[in-house]
């Protein structure tokens, strides 16, 4: 693919995100074409155009991107300017169209903001000042989860963004909406008519959506600890999730069209009740062999701390089409595996006909499974009887694999940043998804739970499966 030529600027460019995921992200996707892609890192450490170029040369190597054309590419298109702590960005300007002319840009620009969220408004603020949210090409300004804390600090970022620019110009990212797995989930519903038909509360007697992950807080107990998986997952990966698996067809595959089914979706999901709110915090225990320290020995949590590694919740969407349909959402981390699945249960069949010779009326439900990750894929889950007199019936999948079927699956951030420059907002989250997904969650984030405890390497407190309700033995998803 050939991008569209323009100056890349990432600001906070020292930071983990850009040296992990957007550095080896951008320089797969220019790895293989001749266009002008040049990278301005900026940040406020001490650093000029050679220590910024040694430093993403180590980051490509750590990142597996290595090689004498990797080495000359760092050379040739990439950048570093300092900015102040305090101050303005007009010697950030001065130096963006000394480079374009140097390189023979016409003025298209992204803004990558690779900040911790608490300086997104300055960022922006001062961006807006130095006239940078407009230019003789395009300008385009990403931010990255999370965007805001509630429904009010939300609002007032996206009121920063709009004071200097226009919506069509903003992409915040959601990273799982990068994910090919779930990209094809609009495909797999709106090509596959079969599905679709069935897609409703008469058919469909529950979802499920869970992404368990298999490790701990790692080194990021300082943001964590005051984020939790309320605001960390919830409110952002899984909500999206749950649009894509519950909108409406879109009138076009166009990104406003799929946007405004989004918030509709959004819009129908009643109040929480608390009872439906599961939270849960990770003590010592083991992942496979490795013994993991409890949630509140990581670094920098407190010793004392309160905060959700774990969440359960029913949602219930008040629409024609998923009335009485409950909606599950789990996420958690030091679970017992990674793994993130949608499962949508069918309703069983309206009269037992069939009975097993001994264990009477045979119950059972059509189970999809999507497996988003690993092991990409779907897999049907329907009944077929053994063969022989035995009068049993046996659960089978029907499965289909991303890996045996195509190999390897992009990155999520190269198709995200693909789409920035191509202007292509469907991948991106627009302000009234925010804050329709803080309207839901701010009453819940704002109210204290105290958690349940859970070993390290479980599926999560036991209370989650009460959920489910009376009649529902385990979750489809990775059951507990
Ligand atoms: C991030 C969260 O947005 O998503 C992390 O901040 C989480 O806490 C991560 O680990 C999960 O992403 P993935 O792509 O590994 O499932």
């Amino acid at each position: 693919m050939s991008l569209t030529p323009h100056l890349f600027v990432v600001v906070g460019a020292t930071g983990d995100l850009f040296s992990r995921k957007l550095l080896p992200a951008i320089r797969s996707l220019v790895a293989d074409q001749d266009s002008q892609v040049v990278v301005l890192g900026v940040a406020t450490g001490d650093l000029n155009d050679e220590s910024f170029r040694a430093t993403s040369r180590l980051d490509l190597e750590a990142a597996g991107a290595t090689g004498p054309d990797t080495d000359k590419w760092c050379d040739d298109f990439l950048h570093y300017e300092q900015i102040p702590k305090e101050g303005d960005y007009s010697a950030l300007a001065d130096r963006i169209e000394e480079i374009e002319r140097e390189h023979g840009l016409s003025g298209n620009r992204v803004f990558y903001l690779a900040l911790p969220p608490s300086v997104f408004p300055i960022a922006i603020e001062r961006l807006g000042e130095a006239g940078l949210a407009q230019s003789p090409g395009w300008t385009r300004l990403v931010i990255e989860k999370p965007f805001g804390r509630e429904l009010e600090s939300a609002r007032e970022l996206n009121s920063v963004v709009h004071r200097h620019f226009d919506e069509s110009q903003v992409y915040r990212i959601d990273h799982y909406l990068g994910k090919e797995t779930v990209q094809n989930l609009l495909v797999f519903r709106f090509t596959n008519p079969i599905f679709e038909a069935s897609w409703n509360r008469d058919r469909v007697e529950r979802v499920e959506i869970t992404v368990a992950e298999s490790l701990g807080v790692g080194e990021r107990g300082g943001y964590y600890d005051r984020a939790g998986a309320l605001r960390d997952m919830i409110q952002n990966h899984l909500t999206q999730l749950l649009t894509l698996v519950a909108m409406e067809t879109p009138v076009t595959f166009a990104a406003d069209a799929i946007r405004d089914e989004k918030v509709k979706v959004l819009r129908s999901i009643r109040g929480i009740n608390p009872d439906d709110v599961v939270l849960g915090q990770y003590g010592e225990g083991r992942i496979g062999t490795e013994l993991i320290g409890a949630y509140r020995d990581a670094a920098d949590v407190a010793a004392d701390s309160d905060t959700a590694t774990f969440a359960a919740i029913r949602l219930d969407l008040d629409s024609w089409r998923w009335q009485g349909v409950p909606f599950f959402l789990r996420t958690g981390k030091a679970m017992k595996e990674r793994t993130t699945q949608i499962a949508v249960t069918f309703r069983r069949p309206p009269i037992c006909l069939i009975h097993g010779k001994s264990d009477g009326c045979i119950e059972h439900s059509d189970v999809l499974h999507l497996t988003l990750q690993p092991d990409e894929g779907f897999s049907l889950e329907i009944e077929v009887k053994e063969p022989g007199d035995s009068g049993r019936l046996r659960t089978i999948p029907l499965h289909f694999s991303y890996s045996e079927a195509f190999g390897d699956i992009p990155e999520a951030y190269e198709t995200l940043l693909a789409d920035v420059v191509e202007g292509d907002q469907t991948l991106f989250v627009r302000s009234d998804e925010v804050e329709e997904a803080w309207r839901l969650y701010t009453p819940i984030v704002e109210t204290p739970f105290g958690p349940h405890p859970y070993p390290a390497g479980s599926w999560g407190p036991e209370a989650a499966r009460d959920l489910l309700g009376p009649d529902v033995t385990n979750w489809a998803t990775a059951p507990q």
